[in-house]
């Protein structure tokens, strides 16, 4: 039960009888007692009474026996104390449940999550990191919420550029010998040649053609690139700990047979006008700078059909054919206005109902010391798999070194932007990875070390008050982060968590205190490092028992 949701509930009733109509509470965590409620000052206006006199009428009416006391303060506020005993049952029953007290959702939503979405045959940079590691966060939060959770591998492995590179490698000999190290360069020979070489430039198109038309060759050539590509994302995915396998992969092509379709439904519904020769849509409200209407070209000028149509399709079919309640797509914030503008298109085209909502989470970018986008001191873009390299390199065991990455990417507002500062990543304090994994490693030591097991909790220091007050703000946590979906928001409990148990295990005895309070701290204890391990779960980030 949240804490904050049951006072709440016991107030109320009790502020709408002195208001005689329905009031919210507004109860907030406060520094002035554990909670506090400012509504009695919302409301002096509109009863034209002074508000200590209503906080006052509230105190006295509401029902808070065994669970709070309420005093009144300063110019009307509502104080809340948490009884000490109302704490340690609530905690108890936490101790009890393998779900640390939270139920899951009432009514789980079938939800389709994008992420990571890397494009073939280019080696993953550090551009896709943020939507591989904040989307695998949320998908792990909202499955152990219970929502039936379904991962989407969007990867780009289908269009105009694939002519380049399947006509650079059938003139190459030997061309798919190469590891993917070597298909980046590859990909960079194959841009020169089609830039300077007009005769490969047509060859190019023709193998487009071709690919499309599902010439055998050309075929067999585009499988063994997106076997070879496929293989270097899961090999990324292990060394990070992210939840996506092989039955997550359903790249553009998948949606080839579906785009003829979707641009004819989409004409008969009178949504296409073409301009300069391609179909474009101008869903209302989408504007240029200039003031003209912003084009989503469905089919390009050469009959090709771009990023736009496929995402029409793969929309389509995540909520026709899957089931999606939601849809929610983990792609960085320069994207935004494509999706809103391909989410508007989809309503209009009735494929998108209104009740499926459609979400793009974006995310800011990372930076290098400089403040710009980070980049390689030659100034290419930062390969992901040496970017693991330097993480395993740089720590003293590899499991912080990408814990460190990941909980530096997943701490902070996902809109923002962030330095990539490995001192300040890999430093064992402050909000870092390497901190929560040294806390939950010497919680586990302290509870090996002592002989006694753990025992009903009993709260005597403030110390260990503050503790079980932290430990009971797991699950408003968590319903925080899902929301808005922000994983940054367990980070932050998590971060809090640990240091709330730091200061408690500075002032209270544990191992050596007598059998009743170190049972009930060997609970706390306890607690404590299951609820980090769950939390560190949440995020992707790895619990070590030993470091
Ligand atoms: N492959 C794209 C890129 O690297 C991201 C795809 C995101 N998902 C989507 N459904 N459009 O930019």
């Amino acid at each position: 039960m949240i804490l904050e949701a049951l006072l709440h509930d016991r107030l109320a009733p009790a502020f709408a009888a002195v208001a005689g109509m329905p009031v919210d509470p507004a109860v907030r965590v406060s520094p002035h007692a554990d909670f506090q409620s400012g509504a009695a000052l919302a409301l002096a206006g509109s009863l034209h009474r002074p508000p200590r006199e209503i906080a006052a009428e509230v105190a006295a009416a509401v029902d808070l026996a065994g669970i709070a006391e309420v005093t009144v303060s300063g110019p009307g506020f509502l104080n809340l104390t948490v009884a000490d005993g109302w704490i340690a049952g609530a905690l108890d029953a936490i101790a009890g449940d393998p779900r640390l007290g939270v139920p899951p959702v009432p009514v789980p939503k079938r939800i389709v999550i994008d992420y990571s979405s890397p494009n073939l045959a280019k080696e993953m940079h550090v551009g896709h990191l943020r939507s591989t590691i904040v989307g695998d966060s949320l998908a792990r939060l909202l499955d152990w919420q219970g929502h039936d959770v379904h991962r989407v591998n969007h990867i780009g492995d289908w269009g105009t550029p694939f002519g380049m590179l399947l006509e650079h490698l059938a003139e190459t000999p030997g061309g798919t010998g190469h590891s993917l190290a070597g298909l980046t360069a590859f990909y960079r020979a194959a841009r020169v040649r089609f830039d300077t070489d007009e005769d490969f430039r047509t060859r190019a198109r023709l193998r487009v053609v071709a690919l499309q038309n599902g010439d055998g060759p050309t075929r067999e050539l585009w499988r063994r690139l997106v076997a070879q590509s496929e293989k270097a994302f899961l090999a990324v995915y292990d060394r990070l700990g992210v939840t996506l396998g092989p039955e997550h992969f359903a790249g553009e092509s998948t949606y080839q047979d579906e785009l003829a379709g979707i641009v004819a439904e989409l004409a008969e519904k009178g949504l296409l006008i073409e301009s300069d020769g391609a179909l474009c849509a101008f869903p209302a409200g989408f504007t240029g700078r200039d003031g003209a209407p912003l084009p989503l070209i469905v089919r390009k000028a050469d009959g090709g059909f771009g990023y736009a149509a496929t995402d029409l399709a793969a929309l389509r079919h995540r909520v026709s054919d899957l089931g999606a309640d939601e849809l929610l797509y983990v792609v960085g914030s320069p994207q935004r206005i494509h999706f809103r503008m391909v989410f508007a298109v989809a309503r209009a085209a009735g494929w998108l109902p209104g009740e499926v909502s459609a979400e793009h989470i974006g995310f800011g970018s990372i930076l290098g010391a400089d403040g710009k986008m980070l980049k390689t001191r030659a100034g290419d873009t930062v390969r992901l798999s040496g970017l693991l390299d330097e993480a395993d390199a740089r720590a003293t065991d590899p499991a912080l070194g990408i814990a460190a990455i990941k909980y530096a990417d997943l701490s902070g507002d996902r809109r923002g932007d962030y330095v990539f500062d490995w001192d300040r990543m890999l430093a064992s304090t402050g909000n870092t990875g390497p901190y929560l994994q040294f806390a939950y490693a010497r919680i586990g030591s302290i509870a090996r070390k002592a002989d006694g097991a753990p025992g009903p909790i009993r709260i005597t220091e403030p110390a260990e008050r503050a503790l079980a007050l932290a430990l009971l703000g797991f699950e408003p946590a968590l319903t925080a982060a899902a929301g808005p979906r922000e994983p940054h928001r367990i980070a932050t409990y998590l971060y809090d968590l640990a240091s709330a148990f730091s200061r408690f295990y500075e002032r209270c005895r544990v191992i050596d205190a007598e059998p009743g309070t170190r049972s009930s701290r060997l609970a706390l204890c306890e607690l404590t490092a299951r609820t980090l391990h769950t939390g560190m779960f949440l995020l992707g980030v790895e619990a070590l028992d030993q470091i």
